[in-house]
């Protein structure tokens, strides 16, 4: 049991932002046509939508962790800024809890947004989280233990990668996957 309640308390925080990370640059790669061809497309899809069920299931059990420690305040867990130590980072995180739960769930209900013009709400929606991933980080590196230093940069590579392709999707003239994407709507 001791064990179990180690590895809550030690690995919830870490496997959240690992798997939402993952959930992040699966979702990168399905979305793009030139990286990958449908069939492909479809299992990027697979695992971006598991790994981001995984990192909110385990979100949940870092929160439960860090409230029954008395690490943080529930007032600090809900409205961000509250915590008396680290107001920044714990706000940080509970921005991002809040904005990864709301993708996680309208990206499961995709299909109310079906209705013409719907779509555009919902993928304004959907890009929140980047944002959501950018607190994260901040949050999750620096609010708790020293990290080490390959992790900091694992994670700093994996936040390049991903803003170099953003940019170059939103390069005039290349934006021929959005521009399908609306004849198919
Ligand atoms: C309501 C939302 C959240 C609350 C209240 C919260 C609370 C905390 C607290 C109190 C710490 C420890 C700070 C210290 O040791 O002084 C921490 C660390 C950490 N958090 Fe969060 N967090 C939240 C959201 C998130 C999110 C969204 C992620 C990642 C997806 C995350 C990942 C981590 C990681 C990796 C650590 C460092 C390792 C650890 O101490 O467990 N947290 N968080």
């Amino acid at each position: 049991m001791d064990r179990l309640w180690a590895f809550v308390e030690f690995g919830s925080g870490v496997f959240a932002l690992l798997l939402l990370t993952f959930a992040v640059l699966w979702g990168v790669a399905a979305a793009d046509r030139m990286l990958l061809d449908p069939n492909h497309r479809l299992i990027a899809q697979a695992i971006h939508r598991g790994s981001a069920v995984g990192g909110i299931g385990f979100l949940g059990l870092h929160i439960w962790s860090k409230l029954a420690l008395g690490s943080t305040s529930w007032q600090a867990a809900a409205i961000p800024g509250l915590d008396s130590a680290q107001p920044i980072l714990i706000g940080m995180g509970t921005v991002a809890g809040y904005l990864f739960v709301a993708v996680t769930v309208t990206g499961a209900v995709r299909g109310a947004f079906a209705r013409k013009g719907q779509s555009r709400l919902w993928r304004a929606l959907h890009m929140t989280a980047y944002l959501a991933w950018g607190a994260s980080l901040v949050h999750g590196l620096r609010a708790g233990r020293a990290v080490a230093d390959w992790v900091d940069w694992g994670y700093g590579v994996a936040l390049t990668g991903v803003t170099v392709v953003l940019m170059m999707r939103l390069a005039p003239g290349r934006n021929s996957s959005g521009e399908k994407r609306k004849k198919e709507q």
